[in-house]
């Protein structure tokens, strides 16, 4: 598991691990589009700005992964997860 935090409100939740990183950020209010919630879409598409992110998606470029993620099948490597969004 580890902590996710919204960098707009500062608010933190626990996402288990293997969990949807997706429906944790929906539970602490943000607004992320999601339709194919399997990482192909590009819906999702989150900016990170602190932690270690896992990327499971196929829309991603390896440039673009620096800076964002695809929340809806993203894990994450480290203990503290922080995203704006
Ligand atoms: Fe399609 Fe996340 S919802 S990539």
């Amino acid at each position: 598991s580890y902590t996710l935090r919204r960098a707009a409100t500062g608010e933190e939740a626990v996402v288990e691990a293997g969990g949807s990183m997706l429906a944790v950020l929906r539970g602490l209010g943000a607004k992320v589009n999601a339709s194919c919630e399997g990482g192909i879409c590009g819906a999702c598409e989150v900016r990170w700005v602190e932690g270690t992110p896992i990327h499971r998606d196929r829309v991603l470029s390896p440039e673009r992964r620096k800076t964002h993620l695809m929340a809806c099948v993203a894990q994450c490597a480290s203990s503290h997860l922080v995203v704006e969004g």
